[in-house]
């Protein structure tokens, strides 16, 4: 039986390990990595999935800003990294954890979410897409067909800008 808590309650070295077995220990180099860089994971949008006392899954989200050519800030989430022990990953869990982030979500305002995934996976099933990020930057590489956004916001965000870690929360000086 798996259940779904705030990753609050395990390890930070439980989570770290199963993100190396997910993505591979050289992962912290990555685009994704960058844009969250000295923020905090929201408490309320990450979450693990525990079989027992084990770790089998993690999903953790982060405060990010869209910064417009003239500087205004438009507050987004990003999603990500999202994972499942390799030995049961395509058993459903991925689509459970995305299912408690997208509740939460809509719980808590989060209107506005980005990530860099597959789309194949979370367009398929949980409405992102790339079309709303064609001319946003991003600090690294990034295959643009990954650069997606689920956006509900009305009146949405802007179509031009560069992302950055959300500077009202960096360096964990405001946690939501
Ligand atoms: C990507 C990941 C989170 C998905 O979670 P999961 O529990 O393995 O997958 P689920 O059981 O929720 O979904 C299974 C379905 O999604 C599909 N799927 C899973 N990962 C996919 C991917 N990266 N691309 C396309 N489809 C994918 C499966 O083929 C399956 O489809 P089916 O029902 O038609 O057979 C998980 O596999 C993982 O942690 N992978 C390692 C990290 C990674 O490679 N991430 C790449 C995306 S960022």
């Amino acid at each position: 039986m798996i259940e779904i808590v705030p990753l609050e309650r395990v390890d930070p070295t439980d989570v770290e390990a199963l993100l190396d077995a997910a993505f591979g220990a050289d992962r912290k180099a990555r685009t994704a990595y960058r844009m969250r860089d000295g923020v905090v994971a929201l408490p309320a949008l990450s979450f693990a999935a525990l079989d027992g006392q084990q770790l089998v899954g993690t999903l953790q989200s982060w405060p990010v800003a869209l910064e417009s050519p003239d500087g205004r800030l438009t507050p987004m989430t990003l999603v990500g990294p999202v994972a499942v022990r390799p030995d049961i990953q395509r058993s459903g869990l991925g689509r459970t954890l995305m299912d408690a982030l997208i509740t939460a979500a809509g719980e808590n305002g989060h209107d506005a979410l980005m990530m860099i995934g597959d789309p194949e996976y979370y367009g398929r099933f949980f409405d992102f897409s790339a079309d709303a990020t064609t001319e946003w930057v991003v600090p690294g590489p990034v295959e643009r067909r990954r650069l997606l956004a689920r956006i509900s916001r009305p009146g949405g965000v802007p179509a031009v800008g560069r992302i950055i870690p959300d500077p009202g929360f960096a360096s964990g000086r405001i946690a939501a």
